[in-house]
């Protein structure tokens, strides 16, 4: 496995891996790399021929300084992490490789940027399209893999490679969870070992809303996770929505077609954390 900083040296491997006639699988990721990048890696190396990983803390996409400055950087460990995996580059640039010049370009998602993450987090898809177009078109790839941990930011890259025409196909990878369910996370190192046992109650709540859907309607049972959660003295609830998976528009009733998606995000001190579950509402 290669760790490769810069797009001259990083081009022409690619170049000849084509030539040769194999497919790229391409994994973007932060770093901090857990088990949740890890599979998917995986996937990326049972579903192509290369596989590439990039560790690159988008600054784009922060609309917290203070978040972009406490998010954690090993790359060595990364690169320890990755060596019994099917990763075969890593690319890890600096920030003047990605963005030898601003990148000003404003992205229009309608509506799927206009809830959830996009409410509360402003600017930060347009940070997320901004890098995962540049990404794209620096490595050409044949497949990219993302998590359905990022369930709207999944529903944006496809919206954008639909947008910019770009070849390339989008899989995407179920959520992997700690053993006691909490969503793996590159910001749950950051958590306390009490908010670390306060957070499980966000799966918790969620796998035991996916059961109500009998009992409550959707607006109830909205109320029930937000206050549920709430009452753990580390949370705080910032949303939660039963949202429609390809729209994102919110559910309004369990007879909606389509699937649901309950999509939550807490504020674990001074810790966001994001997590999701498909619902299937019972029939009565
Ligand atoms: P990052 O948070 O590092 O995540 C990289 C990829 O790993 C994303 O596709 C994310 O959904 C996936 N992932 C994270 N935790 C996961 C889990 N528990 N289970 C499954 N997949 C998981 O998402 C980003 O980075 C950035 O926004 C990026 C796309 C790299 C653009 O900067």
């Amino acid at each position: 496995m290669q760790v490769i900083k810069h797009i001259k040296e990083l081009q022409p491997i690619l170049a000849e891996k084509r030539r040769e006639g194999l497919s790229i699988g391409f994994v973007p990721t932060m770093g901090a790399l857990h088990k949740g990048h890890f599979s998917l890696v995986e996937k990326a190396g049972q579903e192509s021929d290369f596989v590439m990983v990039s560790i690159f803390v988008n600054p784009t996409q922060f609309n917290d300084k203070k978040d972009l400055d406490r998010y954690p950087r090993d790359l060595q460990k990364d690169v320890d992490f990755l060596t019994s995996s099917p990763c075969q580059i890593i690319f890890a640039p600096e920030v003047d490789e990605v963005y030898p010049e601003p990148d000003t370009r404003q992205f229009n998602f309608g509506s799927l940027e206009q809830v959830m993450e996009g409410k509360f987090r402003l600017g930060h898809f347009n940070g997320v399209a901004q890098v995962v177009s540049r990404l794209f078109d620096i490595v050409l790839p044949d497949k990219a893999f993302f998590g359905q941990k990022d369930f709207q930011q999944l529903a944006i890259i496809r919206a954008m490679v639909t947008k910019l025409d770009l070849p390339v196909e989008i899989v995407s990878c179920p959520i992997i969870r700690e053993p006691d369910g909490l969503a793996m996370s590159s910001r749950n190192m950051l958590l306390s070992p009490e908010q670390r046992k306060a957070a499980v109650c966000i799966s918790s709540t969620l796998f035991e809303a996916a059961n109500q859907t009998d009992k409550l309607s959707v607006e109830e049972l909205c109320r029930w996770v937000t206050d549920r959660i709430n009452e753990n003295e580390y949370l705080e609830t910032e949303y939660f929505e039963i949202v429609h998976e390809t729209t994102l528009l919110p559910v309004k009733e369990w007879g909606d077609q389509g699937g649901k998606v309950g999509c939550v995000a807490v504020q674990c001190g001074q810790i966001r954390l994001i997590d999701n579950l498909y619902i299937v509402p019972k029939v009565n």
